[in-house]
């Protein structure tokens, strides 16, 4: 038997690779992915060699990860319930599809990870592997051990010689967290209380809007067909574009987010998000679709939303309805071509300025408040209105109107 683990060389992972070699006798693969969470992934491969892991795998999905999932949500302009921008849910089925394609390499009948049985993340990985390879087995430690409580762990690991120290070193954070290039979270610890104002040193990525440059900072962002790619001008890879607007956005005290949301297994739960790029692609990415799409693709688009940004938040990026909503979102973003300009100032995200070449609808000539060329006759509006107030007059006259 073979198993391959998401192993991010901290002590959970650490310890549940041991309890898998003890616990089901069997041969571990272990799988670490830099996404963008900027830790070192050297040490990964020294403690896997350490554990007597002989098939380590230790994959780059920078570009992947931005190109193939983030993008794409950002076509769809996807916020769940209404503040987040869904960070670590869109890089999990990205985790789940090489979890699976290394199984298949290494010949492993089954994976594995460290999400606990409480959270979003254990459903997304296992919900995206799946539909990738049915006759998969996953094997998830924290809904099975009895080392349910942080003395247990830590007792286990010193009983087994795992260096405690693995705990995320140097980062020393009593918070729960995850990071790739989309965003940073945070949960737990004072968290739980969701009157309680994190303290300003839990945040990593961005500065405190109050701190942030007394003078603004301006940004162009170039889009074609719905994607960025180029800031000021200059083309990027998506992942490198990707970092550098979290860069500048985190120096501007932009996209940070304290919630409380719904997860999928029912609970109720408190996070605070930094996701300085991805608030300034959103913002951007309207501007520009205000400019290029049709009223009705537009709003079509809007009314697709909700249920796009739950699903993939409930982890169904590979199911059917998420590929049809995708390619009903992707089909509009044809038209999405041009440059938006951003004035950033101590949290603030402005839109200033928006042009397209190609592809704007806007038409100043008929939008002017001055005489226009005759594409619109003021006269026509008479009917228009007459029309659409027809039954409100019908309905006024059996009933008066009354509010609520
Ligand atoms: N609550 C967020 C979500 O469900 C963040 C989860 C963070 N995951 C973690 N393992 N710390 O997407
Ligand atoms: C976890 O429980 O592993 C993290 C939180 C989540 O998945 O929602």
């Amino acid at each position: 038997k073979k198993v391959v683990l998401a192993y991010s060389g901290g002590l959970d992972t650490s310890v549940i690779l041991r309890w898998l070699q003890e616990q089901y006798d069997c041969e571990v693969v272990t799988f670490t992915a830099d996404i963008g969470q900027g830790e070192e992934l050297a040490p990964a491969r020294a403690k896997a060699e350490a554990a007597g892991v002989k098939e380590i795998y230790i994959d780059d999905l920078r570009e992947e990860f931005v190109r193939d999932f983030v993008f794409p949500m950002f076509r769809a302009n996807a916020i769940y319930e209404g503040e987040y921008l869904l960070g670590t849910s869109i890089a999990r089925p990205l985790i789940a599809k090489r979890l699976v394609e290394i199984a298949i390499e290494t010949g492993a009948d089954a994976i594995s990870h460290g999400a606990t049985g409480k959270g979003n993340d254990q459903v997304r990985f296992e919900l995206g592997a799946y539909a990738l390879k049915p006759d998969i087995q996953i094997v998830a430690p924290w809904r099975e051990w009895d080392l349910l409580s942080r003395e247990k762990l830590l007792a286990y690991a010193e009983a087994h010689g795992i260096p405690v120290e693995m705990k995320r070193e140097g980062t020393k954070s009593p918070y729960s967290m995850d990071a790739n290039l989309l965003h940073i979270s945070y949960e737990g610890y004072d968290l739980e209380d969701p009157w309680c104002e994190p303290g300003a040193d839990m945040w990593r990525w961005s500065v405190a809007p109050e701190d942030a440059p007394d003078r603004p900072t301006y940004i162009e962002l170039t889009f074609a067909q719905g994607d960025c790619v180029a800031i000021d001008g200059q083309s990027m890879s998506p992942a490198a574009l990707l970092a550098e607007l979290n860069r500048i956005g985190g120096a501007n005290g932009i996209g940070r987010a304290d919630i409380v949301e719904n997860r999928y297994v029912g609970m109720k739960s408190r996070g605070c998000y930094e996701t300085p790029g991805g608030t300034l692609l959103l913002k951007a990415h309207r501007a520009m679709e205000s400019l290029t799409l049709d009223r009705e693709a537009a709003h079509q688009k809007d009314a697709l939303m909700p249920r796009y940004a739950e699903l993939v938040y409930n982890g169904y990026w590979f199911s059917p309805e998420r590929q049809m909503l995708q390619a009903a979102i992707d089909q509009t973003q044809a038209v999405v071509n041009g440059v938006v300009r951003l004035k950033l100032y101590k949290g603030n995200v402005l839109v200033v300025g928006r042009k397209s070449e190609s592809d704007s609808l806007f038409d100043a000539s008929i939008a002017t408040f001055e005489e226009d060329a005759g594409a619109y006759d003021q006269g026509d509006a008479t009917g228009f209105i007459r029309l659409n107030a027809l039954r409100l007059r019908v309905a006024g006259n059996r009933r008066p109107y009354r509010r609520g």
